[in-house]
């Protein structure tokens, strides 16, 4: 178990497309282990792999019944929408608004590799969202207009 040092914007690992997870292995329970531990201590509401250096598809959200693993999540669908501020744990000090779904199906995996689904509204939609485009090398600030730094 172990706190992180979380990539900062202008990283390059931030922008890369990452790769599936391949192994359910111990190396990846002590990848969420640790990611879990980082999320706790930053107080993030979610956390992606490549922000950890790692450029695997995985992402953790923090629910009001605990820490979410998703692991080579699929999004199955998505519907209306909603406009809400957001911030990154990569984009220390700044927080902008950004149009997300309202309510957000994902696929993925758990960490022993078996399969589940998971709907998301409102705040969770927000955030897997947010946490699914940073498997893909996108920033919240690659879609948020007024970007305002915190004072
Ligand atoms: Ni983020």
């Amino acid at each position: 178990m172990a706190i992180l040092p979380i990539l900062q914007t202008g990283n390059e690992i931030l922008r890369q497309k990452c790769q599936p997870v391949t192994k359910f292995d111990a190396d990846l329970c002590n990848l969420l282990n640790d990611m879990k531990d980082t999320l706790n201590d930053a107080q993030g509401a979610g956390l992606a792999a490549p922000q950890v250096g790692v450029t695997k598809r995985i992402f953790i959200i923090a629910t009001e019944d605990g820490v979410v693993e998703f692991i080579n999540p699929v999004i199955l669908g998505t519907s209306g929408s909603q406009y809400g501020v957001e911030g990154c744990l990569s984009v220390k000090g700044f927080w902008g608004d950004v149009k997300r779904p309202r309510k957000v199906t994902i696929e993925a995996y758990d960490r022993y590799g078996r399969k589940f689904k998971y709907v998301g509204k409102d705040f969770l939609a927000k955030a897997l969202s947010h946490e699914y485009d940073h498997l893909d090398g996108i920033l919240y600030t690659d879609k948020a207009n007024d970007l305002r730094e915190e004072v």
